[in-house]
């Protein structure tokens, strides 16, 4: 059913499509960019083509719930709750950290990105996915040879696996590889690998990545199976990197790494489920292992007195609580103009937090460069990491320590009171768990009822004078000296 081919003019840049020839690019600016190309015809009519007519671009397609292969080109109705029921179907992956990230499991029809840089991790992910859901699988692997996948396989101890390995990256060959095949889970690796070969246009290109990422997730839809596609991201920021095929697949998930061996895996989207929960893992010879317990791995542990600028806080990471190590420095400002270094919290938010301890304990910070950092890596956005993160600030710039098994949690407004938290009860619980004594948070909120007893401090001068005792001119200690 190949239909004649369309001409139509892409930008070289940036993939942008036009239907005449245009001397420069809306949608990337650069100028000559554009070129002419035949449009390429899906072997299934109802991508490429269609979409680009219709202009939706994919965004926001429901699942095809008849799952019948083969349909035709007229559009097709499903009834609403045969979608939702088919969004209950959720086949467990096997790894429960990776369920946890996709809202509770694969969706039979869902295309799944997996991005991250190369050596995160990718690669081993897959195959202990693909062993652990125990799905007929097949890994189309572009990367490496079948015999460096079995490898893997065999270093990771997977055995008996129902996995088939093939090194095709053609789509026309895949295409038919899939049909003859049916696998129920598709693992592409990587999508960078694959291309079309009636498409003028190199792998790994913005034009073929998203073609090809496009049919095969047509494909997955009609199929009922489930696909997985890794895509590298590189350094760079390559273009035809995950963020490309946001708006084709179901979700897209970042595989991410700490300071260590540490590895979490984020949903940036995901149409089946929330994207605050991430994936803890930790990587050894045996490949990854999931981190099912996590409040304490960002811990350090230290015998003896913790110095000065460190303080510990409870914060929410999706439904789970991490007990994260704040640490803070300040010193003369060496341009004379002050400044914050601050990667894993936001470094206006560090600046706020600074400038309220400056009006409301007269700590002056003007005159100091202020560097943050959180103990492991981990990057804090909660809004309860407020309040210790002005403990440490206070403690680095007057160089009085933190008393031991202290914890503190609450937000900070600008007027300098301490703002309700949510569930202080189970940060309390959880620090208490990990030897933590003396518990520092915000006021209960009209209708709070708690079951364990933390100090009340309304406002960020009272939180400091019972953290660390003494006066108010003693307070500002070494900071007015
Ligand atoms: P890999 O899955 O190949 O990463 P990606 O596909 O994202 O490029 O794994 C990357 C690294 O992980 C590799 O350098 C070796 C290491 N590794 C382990 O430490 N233990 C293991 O069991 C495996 C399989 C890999
Ligand atoms: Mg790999």
């Amino acid at each position: 059913m190949a239909r004649a081919p369309a001409t139509r003019y892409r930008c070289g840049t940036c993939g942008h499509e036009t239907l005449k020839w245009l001397g420069r690019c809306p949608e990337c600016g650069t100028w000559n960019s554009f070129h002419e190309y035949n449009v390429y015809q899906p072997r299934h009519g109802r991508s490429g083509l269609a979409r680009g007519a219709g202009g939706a671009a994919g965004a926001g397609r429901a699942v095809d719930a008849t799952g019948a292969a083969g349909t035709a080109d007229a559009a097709d109705a499903a009834w609403l709750d045969e979608l939702e029921q088919e969004l209950e179907q959720r086949i467990s992956s096997g790894i429960g950290e990776l369920d946890r990230v996709l809202g509770g499991g694969f969706v039979p029809g869902a295309a799944v990105v997996i991005g991250g840089e190369p050596g995160i991790g990718k690669s081993t992910l897959m195959l202990q996915a693909a062993a652990a859901a125990g799905l007929p699988t097949l890994y189309l692997s572009g990367e490496e040879s079948p015999r460096q996948v079995a490898l893997r396989a065999g270093r990771l101890g997977l055995r008996d696996t129902g996995i088939k390995v093939a090194a095709e990256t053609e789509l026309g060959r895949i295409d038919a590889l899939l049909n003859t095949d049916r696998p129920q889970l598709v693992i592409v690796d990587s999508v960078q690998t694959l291309f079309a070969a009636e498409l003028d246009a190199i792998a790994g290109g913005v034009t073929q990545v998203r073609a090809c990422a496009q049919e095969l997730t047509d494909w997955t839809r009609r199929s009922g199976a489930v696909l997985l596609m890794v895509a590298h991201v590189t350094k760079e920021g390559s273009i035809a990197g995950p963020k490309l095929l946001e708006h084709i697949v179901d979700a897209v998930l970042y595989f991410d790494h700490a300071d260590n061996e540490l590895r979490f895996l984020r949903a940036a989207k995901n149409r089946f489920g929330a994207i605050e929960e991430i994936g803890l893992f930790a990587m050894d010879e045996r490949g990854l292992r999931e981190v099912h317990d996590p409040a304490s791995i960002f811990l350090v542990r230290r015998d003896g007195d913790v110095p000065a600028g460190i303080a510990a806080a409870p914060v929410f990471e999706g439904t789970r609580i991490l007990i994260v190590e704040l640490q803070a420095l300040t010193v003369p400002a060496k341009s004379g103009v002050s400044r914050v270094f601050s990667d894993r919290i936001d470094s206006g938010r560090v600046s706020r937090v600074a400038a309220v301890l400056e009006r409301h304990l007269g700590i002056t910070f003007s005159d100091h460069d202020i560097y943050v950092n959180v103990a492991g890596g981990m990057r804090i956005a909660e809004v309860g990491v407020e309040l210790p993160l002005a403990v440490a600030l206070y403690s680095a710039r007057t160089g009085r320590p933190v008393p031991s098994q202290t914890i503190v949690s609450g937000e900070l407004s600008l007027a300098g009171e301490v703002r309700p938290v949510r569930q202080v009860d189970r940060r309390v619980r959880t620090a208490a768990e990990l030897g933590y004594t003396r518990f520092f948070a915000p006021p209960p909120a009209p209708g709070e009822t708690r079951s364990v007893s933390a100090n009340a401090v309304a406002s960020l001068a009272d939180c400091i004078r019972v953290v660390f005792g003494g006066s108010a001119k003693q307070l500002r200690g070494r900071a007015s000296e």
